[in-house]
């Protein structure tokens, strides 16, 4: 019999997903979709060629759209969220300051999905939900153990033994994490367009 005080179960390495909800999620997301309207009839889709997986993208060919001024309060907004995800990293601020680098249009129709990913040479990452319709797709991240060699039944899953783990959005919805964090955008099943801006964060001199 081994006495309970004699053992120690640590947890460590967790990972941060931090969501946000806009708190004026139904106003800005309608300046938004004015804007997103423009942007689509303007930008052919910049999804490359190599993908397997198929959705509007402007990654490629519109990344900036935080100098749209339909975005700058947006933005702020985005801005403001990484900085709250720093602090509870404990990130060193010093004379730097959050910096978004990339700000680009995501839609997703019937079919549409995005192959598991990273976003090398970034910090923070996010995606903030636009449109979120009933059944649409969530956002799904991929724990480091995904490549466990042995993967052995479960009695239930939870946050300590999950390999993968599925956010369901909502409109309004700012989810930042790490960019080191696989995360991919299973098949969407609904024909109602899912609509996202995708982000990059990094820590920047001022
Ligand atoms: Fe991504």
């Amino acid at each position: 019999m081994i006495p309970e005080q004699n053992r120690v179960t640590q947890q460590v390495f967790p990972t941060l997903i931090q969501v946000t909800t806009h708190p004026n999620a139904e106003m800005v997301n309608s300046a938004l979709l004015s804007d997103i309207e423009q942007i689509r009839e303007e930008t052919p889709n910049g999804r490359p060629g190599n993908w397997s997986c198929d959705l509007y993208t402007t990654m490629t060919n519109e990344g900036r759209l935080q100098g749209r001024p339909a975005f700058k309060e947006f933005a702020d907004f985005a801005k403001t969220c990484a900085m709250q995800f720093g602090s509870i990293m404990s990130y060193k601020f010093g004379d730097k300051n959050m910096h978004l680098n990339d700000c680009w249009l995501n839609i997703y129709t019937g079919g549409h999905s995005q192959d598991t990913h990273v976003h090398q040479n970034n910090l923070i990452s996010a995606v903030y939900f636009v449109a979120a319709p009933a059944g649409c797709s969530g956002l799904m991240f991929y724990s480091p153990r995904q490549y466990a060699m042995i993967q052995p039944d479960l009695t239930e899953i939870t946050p300590i033994n999950a390999i993968q783990t599925e956010y369901t959005p909502s409109p309004g919805d700012l989810v930042l994490f790490d960019s080191a964090v696989k995360h991919s955008v299973p098949v969407n099943e609904t024909e109602a367009e899912r609509i996202t801006i995708a982000m990059n964060f990094s820590l920047e001199h001022t």
